[in-house]
């Protein structure tokens, strides 16, 4: 990447699940970028270990284990991380606890408060922290992570769509206290992206999954890092408060494909004329 790509060069980014999948990709993303990254997470050998792929390619990285749903650890290690750094311009939360699919009535009520804890709780507890550095420092940017499944729902998650419907509240809420202050709060809403969840899940549900978007694929890490990157970059400026699908076409709407004939386009060369009527159909 050429200098004038390195739009993160003197910032200090913050990753909050950081230890693998999608948060992982987008540690390294920033520090590929010039960030100086913090990376947040329960197990503090896997986040060494992403912090030392960042330092073996010449990044800067800082790993401190902290669970996001505990505010003493949250304030210790974005203390920790000032102490290092000085300064905060941008954030992730990216952390979560999906839990075991059941429906609703079979979904146990300590299983309902894990995932509140660390979606709901941990987002809050970590966006009081980012936001109180990113006051001192004149400003900066949060990205918080959903799902689509927060943004359409989804049968059989009941406590992780609550959560993630929840985390786009909060992000709206955030976004509207801080958006005379320099800090703007977005929040991203992808679909299937491949990670070790839907890696160990099987060929035939990935498959399954791939169908469900309109795309027709699943999604990357390195695909979600980019639109995190960009989100809490300059060249979003303007932008706060906003729910960033990245679910190829998945909460767009329905897909037609069944009567769109694309072998008899028109001689206009397409549009709703080249929708396919029954024989019997109106006339
Ligand atoms: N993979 C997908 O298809 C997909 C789709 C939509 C949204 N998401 C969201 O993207 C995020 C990352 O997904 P992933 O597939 O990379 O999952 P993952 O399980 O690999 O990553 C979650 C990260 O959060 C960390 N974490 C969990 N609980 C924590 C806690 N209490 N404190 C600190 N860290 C904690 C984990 O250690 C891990 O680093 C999640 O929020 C998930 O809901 C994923």
């Amino acid at each position: 990447m050429n200098a004038l790509e390195q739009r993160y060069s003197g910032k200090v980014a913050l990753v909050a699940g950081a230890s693998k999948g999608i948060g992982a990709a987008t540690a390294r993303a920033f520090a590929n970028e010039g960030a100086s990254v913090v990376l947040l997470a329960r197990s503090k050998q896997a986040i060494d270990e992403v912090a030392l792929s960042i330092r073996e390619r010449g990044g800067e990285a800082l790993a401190i284990q902290a669970d996001v749903g505990d505010e003493r650890a949250m304030k210790r290690a974005l203390d920790s991380a000032l102490e290092r750094y000085g300064r905060l311009d941008a954030a992730f939360n990216n952390a979560t606890d999906g839990g075991m699919p059941a429906p609703l009535a079979d979904l146990d009520i300590e299983a309902f408060d894990r995932s509140m804890r660390t979606n709901i709780r941990g987002t809050f507890i970590g966006m009081r922290h980012q936001i109180a550095a990113m006051l001192h420092n004149g400003g900066g940017a949060i990205a918080n992570m959903a799902s689509v499944a927060g943004v359409n729902g989804t049968s059989g998650l009941s406590a992780y769509v609550a959560g993630k419907a929840g985390i786009i509240g909060l992000t709206k809420a955030a976004a509207l206290d801080y958006a005379d202050q320099g800090i703007r709060i977005n929040v991203v809403a992808p679909g299937p992206i491949l990670t070790h969840h839907l890696e160990a899940a099987g060929a035939q549900v990935q498959q399954q999954a791939a169908l469900s978007t309109p795309m027709r694929r699943l999604g990357t890490v390195e695909e979600v890092a980019a639109a995190v990157l960009w989100l809490c970059s300059e060249q979003a400026s303007y932008i706060t408060g906003a729910v960033l699908p990245i679910d190829g076409g998945m909460t767009a709407g329905t897909k037609l494909s069944m009567n769109y004939r694309r072998d008899q386009p028109t001689s206009a060369g397409g549009g709703l004329t080249d929708l396919a009527v029954p024989a019997s159909g109106p006339s």
